[in-house]
């Protein structure tokens, strides 16, 4: 059994949330399960890929409209051994070799190509893959162009699953760039319609065999998320599947973790948090004797970036409590946190940037992460601070209400909220102080949470369950 998985991250290759975290690792568990796994993304002119090797596995050109560009797919040398999986990556001279993953205004053109050079590659395989697992809307445009293309007909039976990890980002773009699609047949067109423009997102759920959802009770909201695809959701539930992602335990493990001041394990943990506290709270002038609260993620409405300082003001007003938060995003979210470390010098800090390494420290040393998320599909964060005993602090929604049980519910571990408001947020932080200063029963839940087997194990087979449903 053959599985491809098309997707514009991949971690290490390149990431900016947790899809790379999921394509990077979830190939790997079904190389283990026997499954062989791929991987193909673009190739970006990014620090990874300067130091990467490679072979060409594949050259020819891409058009779109009149314009035409020069294409490889590169073969990551040894990939399999390094990463546990196959990894190809798609290079398009002057349109995806750029730093970054998007953000360009040509987004829709380069990802168009991708998909374009993706097929166009596979076109030449002595054997089609068994399973073609498109993530997110980048890679929304391949299960119709399969099933619809002139071009690609012969593919035509390749059973496609397509997970949604976000579904509030669709990639629509104008019928002015219709052109750019290789030759179907027009009257085929309302597939790749929805509210007068092309929508890959919503192109993908009409056309692909099976789509899935990162979490099941993501899959539940869908039909009433407000995402515009509502009714979409309700209609074609028939074919869709919520599968909860997990962990790369071995990238994700307090005991093995390079990034961390001090490794340990359930038994060490008290010793080994303190000291990653300790590292963590000298970094950013904070008091390593009072609970630390830390958030952790893009600064983007979803993740509640308006209302991030007011909840860190509210909340270090009324407890004696330290802040500190890692992302990027929203300027003026930005700002205003800050502007906060100026109203609490040595209890709170801001550091604006991606980093990764950073992010690995925090997790092992904080004690609480906060995820204020107006909706989150999954949710990987949460995972990852369950794993290094740090407690997580949630709204009840998505993924995250499926992952994080509530201290007040028997056998749970976590703190959820129902809204996301300055006030709600403020209050479950002010029960996480509570709880803190319960010092037997804080010190017993951060044990437990460690245990918590969240690696993709379970869900990997999910996956496979499914391939095994609609494969050839
Ligand atoms: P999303 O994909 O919606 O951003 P997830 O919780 O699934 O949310 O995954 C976020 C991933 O990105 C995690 O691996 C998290 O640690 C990482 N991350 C987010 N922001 C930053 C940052 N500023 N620096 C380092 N890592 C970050
Ligand atoms: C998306 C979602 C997040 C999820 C991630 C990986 O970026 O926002 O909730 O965990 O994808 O599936």
């Amino acid at each position: 059994m053959k599985v491809i998985h098309v997707s514009a991250e991949c971690y290490p290759a390149a990431k900016v949330g947790g899809l790379a975290d999921v394509v990077g690792a979830l190939p790997k568990y079904q190389t283990n399960l026997g499954y062989e796994a791929a991987v193909v993304m673009p190739y970006y002119d990014n620090k990874q890929s300067k130091s990467t090797k490679y072979t060409v596995d594949y050259t020819g050109s891409v058009t779109l409209a009149d314009q035409a560009y020069q294409v490889q797919v590169l073969k990551v040398t040894d990939s399999l051994k390094t990463l546990g999986y196959f990894l190809y990556q798609v290079k398009i001279e002057h349109l995806l070799d750029r730093e970054n993953v998007y953000g360009y205004d040509d987004d829709t053109e380069r990802f168009i190509a991708f998909q374009k050079v993706v097929l166009d590659w596979m076109l030449q395989f002595k054997s089609t893959p068994n399973i073609i697992h498109c993530h997110d809307h980048h890679t929304g445009l391949i299960p119709f162009m399969l099933t619809q293309a002139v071009k690609y007909q012969s593919m035509r039976g390749v059973p496609t699953v397509f997970t949604i990890h976000n579904a509030q980002y669709q990639g629509e773009f104008s019928f002015e760039k219709l052109s750019y699609l290789p030759e179907y047949n027009l009257e085929q067109s309302g597939i790749l319609e929805w509210d007068y423009a092309v929508n890959p997102m919503a192109a993908a759920i009409k056309a692909c065999w099976k789509y899935t959802t990162v979490s099941p009770n993501y899959m539940n909201e869908l039909p009433h998320a407000s995402t515009g695809l509502d009714w979409l959701f309700d209609t074609e539930r028939e074919k869709s599947v919520g599968i909860l992602n997990g962990i790369d335990a071995d990238v994700w493990n307090p005991s093995t973790d390079k990034m961390i001041a001090k490794n340990y394990n359930v038994r060490t943990v008290e010793a080994g948090k303190k000291a990653n506290k300790a590292a963590l709270c000298e970094k950013f002038n904070l008091d390593p004797n009072k609970p630390l609260v830390a958030f952790i993620g893009r600064l983007v409405y979803q993740k509640g970036a308006d209302i991030m300082a007011g909840i860190f003001d509210r909340a270090l007003d009324a407890n004696d409590v330290n802040g500190l938060v890692l992302g990027s995003g929203d300027p003026h979210a930005e700002y205003l946190l800050n502007e906060l470390k100026n109203k609490y010098p040595g209890r709170y800090n801001t550091f604006i940037g991606y980093d990764e390494e950073l992010s690995h420290l925090i997790y092992s040393g904080a004690d609480f992460l906060i995820m204020p998320s107006r909706f989150e599909p999954c949710g990987l964060n949460q995972l990852y601070a369950l794993r290094y005993g740090t407690i997580p602090v949630v709204r009840t929604t998505g993924g995250l209400k499926d992952t994080v049980k509530d201290i007040g519910e028997k056998g749970g571990f976590g703190i959820r909220h129902e809204h996301v408001s300055v006030d709600d947020v403020a209050l479950a932080i002010t029960r996480a102080n509570k709880l803190y200063n319960d010092t037997t029963e804080f010190k017993r839940i951060r044990k437990e949470i460690m245990k918590i087997d969240n690696s993709w194990e379970n869900s990997a087979s999910e996956y496979i369950d499914l391939y095994n449903l609609i494969a050839k």
